[in-house]
């Protein structure tokens, strides 16, 4: 089976992916957040500045785009290509309505035919892997059928499917028997992605699509960033745990503040982690809400110093985490 950390724009930068490298084992590779805005007659490389240098990622990485335009998407391979991508991948599921109004993300969907003129003149323009990331649609749940039908006509590498629509942002019920329906017609691979918010989730996947090899952990590998290794089966110490969270708040936060000076974007990135991270700690939620308030930095080491002490939570204290302590934007 393969695991892939999900793309979190805002959490999930170079810095974050590379630290959780190096302390949490068992993801096999991690999705970046989307590069916008490139523009293809002038391409300016601080665009690309969180994916490069390729050679230093400590989990192999998937760049990933968003973008309706044919020739950025083009250019955009070619660049990446250049510095050893060879696979990257198009988001088709971002449902904030800033992108999606505008046909970007999911917007999209439910414009079948727009897709196929890009992808005809994407498809013959370069020879880059490309995936796509996409849910059931923008405001209805059968849009993607019809897309399907596109995507099977060309080489796409791979198809990540959120069982959500995009008005549904991050919340509400996932229609897997939809995504039942969907894996049938693909004629790509699919990844499975959403709600595996600890072990016991994912094994209730796994009996329900025996077919899908690959899944996708965003929120749940956010909040406990040893869901991999337990799905790997990795027996690890609570002890060892601890000390791992440790190690890898202290390499975020040096390199965050290194790169800052600015007291209010060190804190406001740590409390992004935190939002998710806190969960991992039995009465962590709580916690967060101190952590909101929080506004210089002596406090700040101080709540994680207090954070990282408490005892690790239950899988029933992450769901609650989950289903309380996230507002699902
Ligand atoms: C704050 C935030 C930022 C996100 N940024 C991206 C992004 O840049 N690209 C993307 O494909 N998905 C993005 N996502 C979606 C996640 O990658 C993932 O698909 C989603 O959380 C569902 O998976 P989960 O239920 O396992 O969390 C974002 C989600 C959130 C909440």
């Amino acid at each position: 089976m393969e695991l892939t950390l999900a793309p979190f724009q805002g959490v999930t930068h170079k810095i974050y992916r590379n630290a959780f490298g190096r302390h949490f084992p068992g993801m096999d590779r991690a999705f970046a957040p989307f590069i916008s805005g490139v523009n293809p007659q002038k391409i300016n490389l601080s665009k690309f500045r969180d994916v490069l240098p390729a050679d230093e990622n400590t989990i192999p990485l998937v760049p990933q785009f968003v973008s309706i335009n044919a020739s950025e998407i083009v250019e955009i391979a070619a660049v990446l290509s250049s510095y050893g991508y060879s696979h990257i991948n198009w988001n088709m599921g971002c449902p904030f309505s800033r992108l999606a109004n505008k046909m970007r993300g999911c917007g999209i969907l439910p414009y079948p035919n727009k897709i196929r003129e890009m992808m005809d003149q994407i498809f013959s323009r370069t020879e880059t892997d490309i995936s796509v990331k996409t849910r059931l649609g923008y405001r209805s749940p059968d849009e993607l059928f019809k897309v399907m039908e596109v995507f099977n006509d060309y080489p796409i590498k791979e198809i990540i499917i959120h069982p959500r629509t995009g008005i549904q942002r991050y919340k509400g019920a996932t229609r897997r028997d939809l995504f039942e329906q969907l894996i049938g017609l693909a004629k790509a691979p699919v990844t499975y992605n959403g709600d595996i918010f600890h072990h016991s989730k994912y094994t209730q996947l796994q009996k329900q699509f025996p077919g899908i090899r690959s899944w996708m952990l965003g929120r749940g590998a956010l909040i406990n960033p040893f869901l991999s290794s337990q799905i790997k089966q990795l027996s690890l110490s609570d002890n060892h745990k601890r000390e791992a969270v440790k190690a890898f708040h202290q390499e975020l936060f040096e390199a965050i503040h290194q790169k800052t000076s600015n007291k209010n974007k060190l804190l406001g990135q740590m409390k992004a982690v935190w939002y998710y991270m806190s969960g991992m700690f039995s009465g962590g939620t709580q916690y967060f809400h101190r952590l909101k308030v929080c506004d210089d930095i002596q406090s700040y080491v101080n709540f994680a110093d207090e954070l990282t002490a408490l005892p690790l939570a239950s899988d029933d204290e992450i769901e609650n985490h989950w289903k309380t302590g996230l507002k699902h934007i």
